[in-house]
């Protein structure tokens, strides 16, 4: 917990670093969010490097989420004797030692395997909420074991199977779920250059579906798709020669990678047609492109669990899903994932705040890489802040424990940060009293 009586966690973190260095041992998970990203890359294979790193287009809007907070400055004051930090706070009924949860992340498993479970240890480890993503890649009721008495929130993508999201729905509450956060900017993938180039997308490989294959509905529909399919027509229809050979080469290896993620045992799986059945489903039915306001209004009937959306950038839809009684919202542009020169989404905070008043739950993801950023983003009128690719890095560098020295990093700069400037609790930073910028 963070009210501290004693150094605080800045400190504290900074002092065992240091400490450590007098035996000659620097950090494994570098504390520079630029070096993080750079070592984090060598880890990662050029699949796993293009799918977390990637941007929609040409990455203009990865760059302009960095940019927005560079045109924010923090002015410190002086000689107000804040020694100690109040960090806490609670969101929709979710404690949060510090404003920090873990966004949703799907198909770490490239990554690392056992990503979402080694998270959730990072997570638990740290104290810090984690989002379970829809394309995670562990069923949300094993990753909720690990989280232990620490919060989590499901991250929901609307599929176009009403039952299935009634599902999902489902599982999260009886899984203890604190809150359900929809998704509303993937309606369809974006255009993601370094995916495309790469011919890569995670979920053929059966990577990042593991909230649908443990799913009831979803395996009844896939178990229709099956017993409708007959006889299949082979990928390879069409190819021929040395092409055909290594189509059929990348095909067993795809084969291959389906049949070890579905649930069951591998050899049987690889003689079955359920692991591609699966695959194929998920991508007819995992999104529904005509996602719309009238989709949100079932949502008071069909849980009892606090509901954000997230996705909003524009003060009408955010003043829309006040409106419609939406428990809060989460300015995000996806990481920069989904619309090329996108609004960064600092920038939209600023708006949406500005709309809604001080009072609505908004919640700030995209572009968030240090504790300095996070204070930034609270004076902007943030309640809280994501984390997204920098725990992953960390996950690529450490595993688990590199999850956790990551939101440990981000939290010990905040704490400095409020010690330094004389903010001693989260409601006391304010763009009034600390910052300075676009006017
Ligand atoms: C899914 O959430 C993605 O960004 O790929």
């Amino acid at each position: 917990m963070t009210e501290q009586q004693g150094p605080g966690p800045g400190r504290t973190r900074q002092s065992a670093i240091y400490r450590r260095g007098t035996l000659g041992q620097q950090p494994r998970v570098p504390t520079d969010p630029d070096e993080l990203e750079a070592r984090a890359h060598k880890e990662m294979s050029a699949k796993a490097w293009a799918y977390v790193s990637g941007g929609a287009g040409t990455g203009a809007s990865v760059r302009a989420n960095r940019a927005a907070f560079d045109r924010w400055q923090v002015v410190p004051r002086m000689l107000h004797g804040t020694t100690t930090r109040d960090l806490r706070s609670e969101i929709l009924g979710t404690s949060l030692s510090a404003p920090v949860m873990l966004a949703p992340v799907g198909a770490a498993d490239l990554v690392a395997p056992s990503s979402d479970l080694d998270i959730a240890r990072g997570a638990a480890a740290a104290r810090t909420p984690y989002i379970f993503s829809t394309q995670g890649c562990a069923p949300m009721e094993r990753t909720a074991q690990v989280m232990g008495d620490v919060p989590w929130w499901y991250q929901l993508y609307w599929s176009i199977d009403e039952e299935l999201v009634d599902s999902f729905i489902g599982r999260a509450e009886d899984a203890g779920a604190k809150a359900l956060v929809v998704t509303l900017d993937t309606t369809m993938l974006g255009w993601r250059t370094q995916d495309l180039d790469l011919g890569s997308l995670p979920f053929s490989q059966g990577i990042g579906i593991a909230q649908y294959t443990s799913d009831p509905r979803f395996l009844r529909i896939v178990a229709e798709r099956v017993a409708a399919a007959g006889d299949a027509p082979s990928p390879l229809e069409g190819t021929k020669g040395a092409e055909k050979v290594r189509a059929a080469a990348s095909g067993a290896r795809t084969l291959l990678s389906q049949s070890r993620r579905h649930p069951g045992d591998t050899r049987d799986n690889l003689r079955s047609p359920e692991p591609r059945a699966a695959v194929e489903t998920f991508l007819d039915i995992y999104s529904n492109p005509g996602l719309s306001w009238s989709h949100i209004e079932t949502l008071r009937e069909r849980t009892q669990i606090p509901v954000l959306l997230k996705g909003i950038l524009h003060p009408d839809d955010a003043q829309r899903a006040m409106d419609l009684g939406v428990d809060g919202i989460i300015v995000s542009n996806h990481g920069g994932r989904q619309v090329d020169h996108s609004i960064a989404s600092l920038d939209a905070l600023v708006t949406i705040r500005e709309r809604v008043g001080p009072e609505p739950v908004v919640l700030l993801d995209s572009g968030v890489r240090t504790g300095a950023d996070v204070f930034i983003a609270l004076a902007l009128g943030a309640d809280a802040t994501l984390i997204g690719r920098p725990h992953i890095y960390g996950l690529a560098l450490d595993g688990a424990d590199g999850v956790r020295d990551v939101i440990d990093n981000v939290i010990a700069e905040l704490d400095l940060t409020m010690g330094l400037v004389g903010a001693a609790s989260i409601a006391e930073i304010t763009k009034k009293a600390f910052l300075t910028g676009p006017a």
